[in-house]
């Protein structure tokens, strides 16, 4: 038997999971400062996302109402003084993979929960650099349920049996559209 397509997203897709590890430098977040303009540009990736893929995400996930992170994320930045109007005037991605067919969902999907595992590491880090829990909602997403939650995705994306090569290359193209957006100035 063949490798399933978990494994196969992780192995094709580890190079860039490095890369955008490196480049997340959590060492460089040294300020409040600097945490809000990360949350920010989060923000400004997830809000525009999710609603592309509501309309695939809403019908073949179960789930999908307690997995869209964007509120999340403005929760944690009202922290830092944000109220709609300034959340509304914040610059937001416009350059993302094609997201019409259900691999491409799901592919998509599988960068953006897998993140959440990495979320626990960077949420503990962040604690210890003296970010309030209360301003942590993002990133420890799903708190003790994550392992679970990452479990019950997994088990979803393989009933579906999507095509391998085009989910691949959707997550491929997902972690491209992330690493520019952040990295953008
Ligand atoms: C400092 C930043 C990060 C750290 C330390 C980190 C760390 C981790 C760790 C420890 C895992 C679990 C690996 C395993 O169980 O085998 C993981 C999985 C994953 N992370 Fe990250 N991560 C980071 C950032 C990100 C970001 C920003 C994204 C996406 C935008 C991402 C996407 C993923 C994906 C898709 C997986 C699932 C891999 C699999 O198929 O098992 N990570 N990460």
């Amino acid at each position: 038997m063949g490798q399933g397509i978990m494994q196969l997203l992780k192995s094709e897709t580890a190079a860039q999971h490095k890369l955008t590890e490196q480049s997340m430098s959590l060492e460089g977040i040294t300020s409040k400062e600097s945490y809000k303009n990360l949350l920010e540009r989060l923000y400004g990736f997830y809000k525009p996302l999710e609603p592309k893929l509501h309309p695939y995400a809403s019908v073949h996930l179960k789930d999908w109402s307690e997995r869209q992170k964007t509120n999340l994320i403005a929760r944690d930045l009202r922290g830092f003084g944000h109220k709609p109007k300034t959340l509304d005037a914040l610059d937001n991605c416009t350059s993302f993979p094609n997201l019409r067919t259900l691999e491409s969902i799901l592919g998509c999907l599988y960068v953006l929960e897998g993140s959440t595992l990495g979320g626990q590491i960077i949420s503990r880090c962040l604690k210890r650099q003296g970010i309030a829990e209360n301003q942590l909602h993002f990133f420890s997403s799903y708190r003790e349920t994550t392992g679970q939650k990452w479990k019950a995705f997994a088990e979803q994306l393989e009933a579906l049996e999507p095509d391998p090569q085009m989910t691949i290359s959707a997550a491929s193209e997902t972690f491209n559209a992330y690493a520019r957006w952040m990295s953008k100035s």
